[in-house]
């Protein structure tokens, strides 16, 4: 078989694995997290930018997919429901962070946000003893006291790597979507 026809079919090959990952992480999220997906103020994050182009919802999004195929890649055992929950509701501050005129504007916002969505999540949702750490602790090490559970190692490993790729502008969003919305809201 030519060089050629072997690239092709690896490539074929690493496209269907991507779609069949895609596939089993929206079942997932289905069978896990439909009532938090459906939740209005956690659809009310895509109006708000994350890092670069990229809105809270779709960054939650990636690091929940992220998660879990860290966790497989790596063997590591761990419950999925509470990792998805987990990282879905990680960065749940529900505010424009960039947003200097905001009411109790931080500047410290990575040292404070932890706190802020464990108390949102916490309003709505009864959340396990895993998916409290993993909340509280993503932000580690500028959060001091280390994740205690390897449910939290994985999301705050997939935060930083969601995170990389957003700033350094590898992985964009939709900032139209965002403008549009703020139109609305002005409007
Ligand atoms: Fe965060
Ligand atoms: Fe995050």
């Amino acid at each position: 078989m030519s060089d050629k026809s072997e690239k092709y079919k690896a490539h074929v090959e690493k496209l269907r694995k991507r779609y069949e990952q895609r596939r089993e992480f929206y079942h997932l999220l289905r069978e896990y997290a439909w009532d938090i997906l459906m939740s209005d103020n956690f659809r009310s994050t895509r109006n708000y930018i994350q890092h670069g182009s990229m809105p809270v919802q779709r960054h939650c999004l990636d690091v929940a997919a992220q998660s879990i195929a860290i966790s497989k890649f790596l063997g590591i055992e761990c419950n999925e429901r509470e990792l998805i929950r987990g990282a879905l509701l990680h960065d749940y501050f529900l505010y424009d962070w960039h947003d200097k005129t905001r009411k109790g504007y931080q500047r410290l916002h990575g040292f404070y946000h932890p706190g802020i969505a464990l108390r949102n999540a916490s309003k709505e949702y009864r959340l396990t003893k895993r998916e409290r750490d993993i909340i509280k602790k993503h932000m580690w090490p500028l959060t001091v006291v280390p994740p205690l559970c390897r449910e939290a190692w994985i999301v705050t490993t997939a935060d930083k790597y969601c995170s990389l790729l957003e700033t350094l502008h590898l992985r964009r969003g939709n900032v139209s979507n965002i403008k549009r919305a703020k139109l609305r809201t002005a409007g």
